[in-house]
């Protein structure tokens, strides 16, 4: 059976953390797949987090099953986080998903029972593994311009005039801040607009959150979210605790879903938890568990904020140090996007051939795009990566 297999190329984001690993070189540098670093270079579990693992470990009497819709406490918590107060709970569901990964397939089959005709436009360009993921599951996908690769700036108006050219009843996939790979998003004002085009064409937002809390803060990085929740009947959210919990092995989420009624919230959540039992049966817990004792104390949660808010810091910083090394480098090159964007990426704006030559001759590994992590800088590798990015500029 399987000498029909060929075989596929890596990941192109996950492949580089193979690749940068066997790399012999001191001093390699890893602005490849994103994860928070450290002004060390490390990944650590949050303080935060190994205090809720502690509890845990001292007060979990069980590890039976959860149903396919998870822990309440968590789902509860998350809603919040990411709706604010002011919820529509007749309209909204929200259950628990492996990862923000597994909530998009979760999603994806959910459309496809709902309305398998629509199409879900996405930004071009998108996270690498919103085609993949959403078109293996069988959902058709096309693009909407969002990032003018010239001038290192979104084109809100070519979004405009392309979302209001979408039949009625597709799906508009949006990130909510920190959009990846670009780093820039939408300011309030054309949140605004790009919600008033989706009301007036009458589409269907899918939000993917994955950064929340990584661009601004908690709440700012949720305005498109709350804006357009209290504006459509229907509506798609998934989050990721990946980045903002620093839980990525763990694989926690959410999948959220507005529907027009309670009498539909009713049929969709039947039918949401129903796909969760086709796919993977019931979630993992323990992550999920880790982020509901996090959120639903006080102190917990207070350390929490704190700990997200020195992870946005550092990353505001780091894009300050880089683009300063370069300048100092490369005064006729503007790099001044890498300050304008947001959260951890954004593109270097060098080619292909460059991107090789990076990789090749210093060991800086990024996305062939050139798009780069901005928490694999530090204030012990800027210079060197300034050195080679300006050597093959
Ligand atoms: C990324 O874009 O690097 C992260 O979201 C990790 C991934 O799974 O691609």
């Amino acid at each position: 059976m399987f000498e029909t297999l060929q075989p596929v190329q890596p990941d192109a984001i996950l492949g580089l953390i193979t690749e940068h690993r066997n790399d012999p070189r001191d001093q390699k540098v890893d602005l490849g797949v994103g994860v928070f670093r450290t002004a060390e270079g490390e990944t650590p579990v949050l303080d935060v987090v190994k205090a809720a693992e502690q509890r845990l470990v001292d007060t979990q009497d069980s590890k039976a099953y959860i149903g396919t819709a998870g822990d309440p406490d968590f789902n509860a918590a998350m809603q919040e986080l990411t709706f604010g107060s002011a919820i529509d709970a007749d309209r909204t569901i929200t259950i628990q998903a492996p990862g923000g990964s597994g909530s998009l397939r979760v999603a994806a089959s959910l459309i496809l029972r709902a309305r398998p005709e629509a199409t879900v436009w996405a930004s071009e360009p998108t996270w690498a593994n919103h085609f993949p993921l959403l078109g293996g599951a069988g959902l058709t996908l096309k693009s909407y311009p969002y990032y003018d690769t010239k001038n290192h700036v979104i084109n809100v108006d070519q979004m405009l005039d392309a979302l209001s050219r979408v039949p009625a009843g597709d799906l508009v996939l949006l990130h909510a801040c920190c959009h990846n790979p670009s780093g820039l998003d939408p300011t309030e004002d054309e949140w605004r607009a790009i919600a008033d085009v989706i009301v007036e064409r009458e589409l269907v937002p899918f939000i993917d959150m994955a950064y929340q809390g990584f661009a601004n803060s908690l709440a700012a990085d949720a305005f498109a979210v709350r804006h357009l929740a209290g504006l459509v009947p229907e509506m798609i959210v998934t989050n990721s605790c990946s980045k903002n919990f620093g839980l990525y092995r763990d694989r926690v989420g959410t999948l959220s879903i507005i529907t027009a009624d309670a009498e539909s919230r009713a049929t969709v959540n039947s039918q949401v938890n129903n796909v969760v039992r086709t796919i993977y049966s019931v979630p993992p817990d323990h992550g999920a568990v880790v982020v509901a004792l996090i959120l639903n104390d006080p102190e917990l949660k207070a350390a929490w904020r704190l700990e997200l808010a020195a992870m946005r810091a550092r990353l505001r910083e780091m894009r300050v140090l880089l683009n300063d090394a370069l300048r100092a480098r490369a005064p006729d090159h503007d790099f001044s996007h890498l300050v304008r964007a947001t959260g951890m990426f954004c593109f270097l704006g060098v080619n292909p051939e460059q991107v090789a030559r990076l990789k090749t001759e210093f060991g800086v590994y990024m996305v062939d795009s050139s798009r780069i992590n901005i928490a694999g800088i530090t204030a012990g590798n800027v210079n060197y990566l300034a050195d080679a990015i300006a050597a093959v500029l």
